[in-house]
């Protein structure tokens, strides 16, 4: 890719002037401002700095070394020291001819640095109840990551770790002893098992002996019966029945599907190897994590201020009953990751209301076994809340939480309403088909879009809207450009022989020039667990696409023109679709 062609002479020249100096943060950016040119580098300051000379006379060397005219007009330095490159149309040419020519999609699918082995624990629902709109933001989230990691060539490995193991089997257990419907439980088995629950859930609250049963049931499945066992297990089977349906509509599949009650065997060891070195201890009967003081009490998650004084907030990891907590099962998780992939990294994506159990986790865990700690990243990628028009979390209109599949059935039913109505001429079969796509593009798109960490407010108006920063516009574009190279009768490819592209029409050069930046914004989405930047920039394309598509006459012009065109529709049609791809949104071929 260019900015990498860039970034590597622009770093063979940095190594002339300055031997023996590393090179590595030396880097190209797309500029800020396009009048700058297209893309900028300040690395030459902090060189400059660290080694005391003057940024200036240092840009003025390495420009007089950097070998690039083949690439770049000449090279102008900025300010204090910023290079500015501004790319030559040939070389852009260039690049659309490789691209056509299928060498690259505008990003390098073999990684610049070294291949990263990434462990991404996302999704993870509860077994025995429904997936709600909750776990949506985990489950798309995620997904796009590890798509985008494996394109540019990561090793990912995908992990659901469910919640299958905890308090809520006493009362699931009692519940299916005592009031299961085995009728209700045949037509949809997470309504029962939910409905088994609370009602339970309802009955331990007014008597004490309800409470009591319960323990006694989950007591009984601790400590290894075989009924419980039994009934356990199925409660696990058919919760896993119903987030398969909904992993398969939205296209979501996991490398592993470690439950939490897979660590089980480990949990003992964890909390005595804690003990033993200090990091954990007794109180009040139960065992936890307290803090070493070691850093400053802002930063220390161990620690919280009351009334204007710091004080003890202890990770539990031994409840006083003998049982264990969520952060022992994932300190024994955590442990496990690390010995059985040797990750480089691990994302956590989760709502942010666990920011404090995975400071706690990160932490502790750094404090158990600080070399193993020192080799991985680890990563809390959180997100905030949906919320509906009224500005509270999204509820049904009867206030419940709204299930992920009846949402899902919602977009799709939405978005037919509008396909029938548009295009009354296609076959139902053809119709439903779109609609599938655009309803559950509109869903994931909306969820993707907004900065991870910000609440958003679902609306189906907007999300199914064709135009503005929607699924269904971005597809709508997509549409477009494979229509134009359809009806040209062209095959892919072929007139890469014909004769050479020549991007004249200022819309021409803005569209092309957004193309060559598709692999940068994937880097930074892979680097800042950040879908959102790649549904902008896809907007973004798919707008210059519509300004170039509505001012340059494509099939009706002459050569070189018509060339130019028929290859900027190819190449902003596949990056789209490849682009949307990452989002785990499927492009339909009409709409
Ligand atoms: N099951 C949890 C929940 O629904 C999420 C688990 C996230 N992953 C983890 N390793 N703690 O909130």
């Amino acid at each position: 890719m260019l900015h990498l062609a860039l970034e590597s002479r622009l770093q063979a020249a940095v190594a002339a002037v300055l031997p023996g100096v590393s090179v590595d943060t030396v880097r190209v950016r797309p500029a800020s401002d396009s009048k700058f040119g297209d893309y900028q580098s300040d690395a030459l300051m902090s060189l400059a700095r660290a080694r005391k000379c003057n940024p200036r006379q240092l840009a003025t060397d390495v420009v007089a070394r950097l070998e690039i005219a083949d690439l770049c007009e000449p090279v102008e330095i900025a300010g204090p020291g910023f290079l500015n490159f501004r790319l030559r149309p040939g070389s852009i040419e260039a690049v659309l001819l490789s691209a056509l020519r299928g060498e690259h999609l505008f990003f390098s699918s073999t990684p610049r640095g070294r291949t990263r082995t990434v462990v991404i624990d996302y999704s993870s629902p509860n077994v025995a109840k429904p997936m709600h709109v909750g776990h949506i933001r985990s489950t798309i989230l995620g997904e796009s990551l590890a798509r985008v990691l494996r394109l540019l060539g990561h090793r990912v490995v995908t992990d659901n770790h469910i919640g299958d193991w905890g308090t809520q089997f006493g009362m699931l257990l009692l519940g299916w002893k005592t009031l299961l419907d085995a009728a209700a439980l045949d037509q949809d088995p997470i309504a029962e098992l939910e409905r088994i629950y609370k009602a339970v859930n309802a009955s331990c609250r007014e008597h004490p002996d309800t409470l009591e049963q319960a323990r006694a049931e989950l007591v009984r499945l601790q400590a290894g019966d075989s009924e419980n066992l039994t009934i356990w297990r199925e409660m696990i089977r058919l919760s896993q029945v119903q987030f398969d349906a909904v992993y398969g509509r939205l296209g979501v599949r996991f490398d592993h599907t470690l439950g939490e009650s897979f660590y089980n065997p480990w949990l003992g060891d964890v909390v005595e190897q804690l003990m033993a070195r200090g990091i954990a201890r007794e109180s009040e009967g139960a065992i936890a994590v307290f803090s070493d003081g070691t850093v400053p009490p802002k930063e220390d998650p161990f620690l919280i201020s009351r009334d204007g004084e710091w004080v003890a907030n202890p990770a539990l990891i031994r409840k006083s009953d003998g049982a264990y907590n969520y952060a022992t099962t994932d300190l024994a998780t955590l442990d496990y990751r690390i010995k059985t992939w040797a990750p480089d990294e691990i994302v956590y994506v989760t709502d942010g209301r666990q920011q404090l159990h995975f400071r706690q986790l990160f932490q502790a865990f750094h404090r158990w076994q600080p070399d193993a700690a020192g080799r991985v990243r680890l990563i809390h990628a959180w997100f905030g809340s949906i919320l509906g028009e009224d500005g509270k979390p999204f509820k049904t209109r009867s206030g419940e939480t709204v299930k992920l599949s009846d949402l899902l059935d919602e977009a799709e039913e939405r978005a037919l309403r509008v396909v029938v109505e548009k295009r009354p001429e296609l076959d139902a079969a053809v119709q439903r088909e779109i609609a599938r796509k655009i309803g559950l593009g509109a869903v994931k798109y909306q969820d993707l879009l907004p900065n991870r960490q910000s609440d958003y407010v679902f609306s189906w108006d907007k999300m199914l809207a064709l135009t503005g920063n929607t699924a269904a516009y971005v597809q709508y574009q997509c549409t477009r450009a494979g229509k134009v190279l359809r009806d040209s009768g062209v095959l892919p490819g072929s007139w890469v022989t014909g004769p050479a592209l020549i991007l004249e029409a200022p819309a021409e050069g803005a569209l092309a020039r957004h193309l060559l930046s598709f692999g940068l914004t994937l880097e930074a989405v892979a680097d800042e667990c950040r879908p959102n930047l790649l549904c902008n920039y896809l907007y973004e394309l798919a707008g210059l696409f519509s300004r170039f598509y509505d001012s340059c006459p494509v099939l009706k012009a002459e050569e070189p023109a018509r060339s130019t065109r028929l290859a900027l529709c190819d190449l902003t049609g596949r990056v789209l679709r490849q682009g949307l791809e990452c989002l785990g949104i499927e492009a339909p071929e009409t709409m």
